[in-house]
């Protein structure tokens, strides 16, 4: 967890580095999204404010501010580490509970069914001459927090079509998250079962144990717009997935209506930090959060991204056969994607 006095000084720096790149965005109209969600290399200013050539040093955004590449990931571990305690309970008022919904949408359009898992004669289990009957279904919940999805696929693989053949392994670049999951799951019985596993990782590099064409269904939701390289998330969740694996990407969309966007945006900076102060003590956080939604792609520049990197998707539309699917008027968006 970063310490309250390091997470100031960052931000202080963060904030120096805005003013001297002259890369403010203060309003919405003025933002130059950056649609592929890649970093940019800007030349460093000198004291005097002039570009230098030499040594450039690479941004990228964090909310609405431009910050050096490398930092980016030590202020979304900051915003993290802040709200993990009251992620959940800020999750639900924020979205009134609807978020509720969207992930259970989710999860049941990634896992549309499952083969029961038969109860095995336990001496069968122990003959290295029996022949295994059943694979493990793998899923990777990457960017997992609290667990609000993995605990979705358990329940839904177990309640639904009775398998109990199905792990979810949770990877967070957040402690602070992983162990409000790890308290989550232990009121659960998955606690203790290698039905659910917690790592400690990052989406861009995912850790080394999970090897190439090893996973059958990778899922991140509300995860990706807080990494430094959209292309390198997908490009590690490629790799990782195995042929006619699938992945689903749950994230903010762009409202489509522009009476309820404005209605939406009215909503989200006003409100949210507001809720952010009261309920976690930390408007700032929250302030990133709604920022951090504004400079996420569109709905079909993300989708060009998915396919780019190796994805098969639905046609560049929304909706059924789409490479997208909207909830609540595109306030979320559900990106779906097979490995070839
Ligand atoms: C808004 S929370 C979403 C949590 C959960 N998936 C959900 O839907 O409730 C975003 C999560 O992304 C994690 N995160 C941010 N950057 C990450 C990265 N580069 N790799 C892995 N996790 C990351 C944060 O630590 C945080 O737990």
């Amino acid at each position: 967890m970063i310490a309250p006095t390091r997470l100031l000084r960052l931000r202080a720096l963060a904030k120096t580095n805005v003013s001297r790149s002259r890369h403010i965005v203060t309003t919405h109209a003025a933002l130059n999204v950056a649609t592929d969600g890649s970093t940019s290399s800007v030349p460093p200013l000198t004291p005097g404010g002039t570009a230098s050539g030499a040594g450039a040093k690479k941004t990228t955004h964090f909310g609405f501010k431009e910050v050096p590449e490398e930092e980016k990931e030590t202020l979304v571990g900051g915003v993290f580490s802040s709200v993990a305690s009251s992620y959940d309970l800020m999750n639900d008022s924020m979205s009134l509970g609807i978020h509720r919904l969207w992930k259970d949408s989710f999860v049941s359009t990634m896992v549309p069914r499952l083969p029961p898992s038969l109860h095995q004669n336990p001496s069968a289990l122990t003959d290295p001459t029996a022949s295994s009957t059943s694979s493990t279904f793998k899923c990777l919940d990457v960017a997992g927090g609290t667990g609000d999805i993995a605990l979705r696929i358990l329940d839904r693989a177990r309640e639904k079509f009775a398998c109990r053949d199905i792990e979810v392994e949770i990877v967070d670049l957040n402690q602070g998250m992983l162990n409000e999951g790890r308290k989550r799951v232990a009121k659960t019985l998955y606690y203790n079962t290698p039905q659910i596993t917690f790592t400690h990782g990052n989406a861009q590099s995912l850790p080394t144990h999970i090897q190439d064409n090893s996973i059958d269904l990778y899922t991140i939701a509300f995860g990706i717009r807080n990494c430094t390289s959209l292309p390198a998330v997908l490009s590690e969740a490629y790799r990782v997935l195995k042929p006619g694996g699938k992945i689903g990407v749950l994230e903010f969309g762009k409202v489509s209506n522009p009476l309820f966007r404005e209605v939406y945006r009215q909503y989200s900076f006003s409100f949210i930090p507001i809720m952010g102060k009261i309920l976690a003590g930390d408007a700032d956080s929250y302030q990133y959060l709604v920022e951090s939604i504004e400079r996420f792609p569109s709905q079909p520049e993300f989708a060009k991204l998915v396919q780019e990197a190796g994805f098969q998707t639905g046609q560049m539309k929304e909706g059924k056969g789409g490479a997208w699917t909207d909830f609540t008027g595109g306030i979320a968006t559900m990106w779906t994607g097979v490995k070839a």
